[in-house]
């Protein structure tokens, strides 16, 4: 392993040789700087130290500031400040800022040795995911939102107005297939307030009680088989998004429990009695009419308009005219390196067939025609025999030919077994509608689901 790099900078140079020195000696690679300014510039130059031991009153700039220039280069690394005794508060201060902790003057070299060791150790994986963060969000920026229509600049938009606030609360609304989920995870990734995690749910899927302790957590014993206690998503994504898919499909006593944790920002875990705290970012998604459901009384109006404050309505693709075309580009680009294929160019007949399309499915429905046509081409373009679309009335279509067949001699179970699976496996949408196709409650979907193992089937199919 290579030396860590450590930078101390101290206006009185004395101190700052003597600290370095001692590094060094630590088998550290320590530098001394008698100046921030200098300091900084070694980083513009590309140099990259694993901590910086600073002190807080210097003429030039002040630790904090320091701190501030620090990260304004968006760099993690952990910033230890050095202070006289007078000036603790402000070294307080300084951790409420970022830094990671101070020492009082004069050093104690034990004590700085000791933290020294521990900054490094807890950084070095904060590093890393630094680098993980920084892949993922280039895989988030906002330009992977394709589309030129008012509609899409004014999403995109949006979603660079919102990277500098904390604790936001977006509402987006669009046809299934629209970019719902692609836009929560690029608001995620383009905030600067993401040090947490990205975590979705989707509110159809599960019965009430499961949603509220997924979404709550539990104490212990909360219920009798709960043995042990249970972290919600509001807590595992604190400092970071709770993505609710769905949103329509949440009962009223959980929408009421939802309500309070926006307006308090404090929620209690199932059967617990501690208000929590927390910083989570939230994002609800629904391709429901929500105006319609709150005149229908299964939506609380008063949730509606919390969340309703920034909201993001995503264009079916049928309305979006020539950008139809430039997504269809994209999603080729995608493809031929994904299926390692040529495809440079659409036939004039196979653009005016995207272009004459309904698209129920929205962009899935475009991306799941283009990747069929691609596995099966070796060509350089794609003509319009190559694009097979799915014909556009009802779900009933959705398979491969609109009939589903089952050998007869199996059981009533296996009927239904396979005939859900069916559905779920043709029908793009959500479990909602699933649950409307076949006519039973969505309650008793997720129990169907559960029973017969859907999910993994379909996962792995
Ligand atoms: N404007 C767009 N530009 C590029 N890709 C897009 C765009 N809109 C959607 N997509 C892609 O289309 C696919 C479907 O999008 P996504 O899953 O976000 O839709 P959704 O609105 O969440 O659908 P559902 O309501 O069914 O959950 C994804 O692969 C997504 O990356
Ligand atoms: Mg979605």
């Amino acid at each position: 392993m290579s030396k860590k790099a450590i930078y101390v900078v101290d206006d009185d140079p004395k101190i700052g040789e003597l600290f370095a020195t001692v590094l060094r000696r630590d088998d550290y690679n320590a530098e001394a700087f008698t100046s921030p300014v200098t300091m900084l510039e070694k980083l513009d130059g590309g140099a990259v130290p694993d901590l910086v031991l600073t002190d807080l009153m210097m003429p030039e700039m002040t630790g904090i500031e320091l701190l501030e220039a620090l990260r304004e280069r968006d760099l993690t690394l952990p910033i230890i400040m050095m202070t006289a005794h007078s000036s603790v508060q402000t070294a307080v201060e300084a951790m409420r800022l970022g830094a990671f902790h101070y020492l009082q003057k004069p050093v104690n070299l034990e004590e700085m040795r000791a933290l020294l060791a521990k900054a490094l150790d807890l950084y070095s994986d904060k590093v890393e995911l630094r680098q993980i963060k920084r892949e993922r969000k280039k895989a988030h920026d906002v330009d992977k939102i394709v589309g030129t229509s008012a509609e899409i600049e004014k999403v995109r938009e949006t979603i660079e107005t919102l990277s500098d606030i904390p604790n936001t609360i977006v509402l987006i609304r669009g046809e299934t297939g629209t970019g719902k989920n692609l836009v929560a995870k690029t608001i995620h990734y383009n905030s600067d307030w993401n040090a947490g995690r990205f975590m979705e749910i989707n509110c159809a899927a599960l019965p009430d009680n499961l949603l509220e302790s997924e979404l709550f957590g539990y104490e212990k014993g909360a219920f009798t088989d709960a043995r042990a206690g249970k972290l919600g998503l509001l807590e595992i994504a604190d400092g970071g998004t709770l993505f609710l898919d769905e949103i329509d499909s949440m009962s009223m006593p959980l929408q009421a429990k939802l309500l309070s944790f926006l307006e308090s920002r404090t929620f209690r875990r199932v059967g617990g009695t501690d208000d929590i705290r927390v910083a989570t970012r939230i994002v609800c998604a629904t391709n429901a009419n929500l105006e319609e459901s709150v005149a229908e009384k299964t939506f609380r109006k008063d949730l509606f308009f919390r969340i309703n404050i920034v909201s993001l309505k995503l264009p079916a693709l049928r309305t979006m005219g020539k950008d139809i075309l430039l997504i269809a580009h994209e999603v080729i680009k995608y493809f031929n390196k994904e299926l390692k294929r040529d495809v440079e160019t659409l036939t004039e007949a196979a653009e005016q067939k995207l272009l004459d399309h309904e698209w129920p499915g929205n962009v899935r429905e475009l991306r799941n025609v283009l990747e069929r046509a691609m596995i099966f081409t070796r060509g350089s373009t794609l003509d319009a025999s190559d694009l097979a679309l799915l014909k556009t009335e009802g779900f009933e279509d959705a398979g491969a030919d609109g009939y589903f067949r089952f050998r007869s001699g199996g059981s009533l179970e296996d009927l239904e077994h396979e005939y859900i699976r069916h559905i779920l496996g043709t029908t793009d949408t959500s479990y909602a509608e699933v649950a409307r196709i076949l006519g039973i409650s969505k309650k008793t979907l997720w129990e169907k689901r559960r029973k017969y193992n859907l999910d993994e089937e379909l996962e792995s199919a």
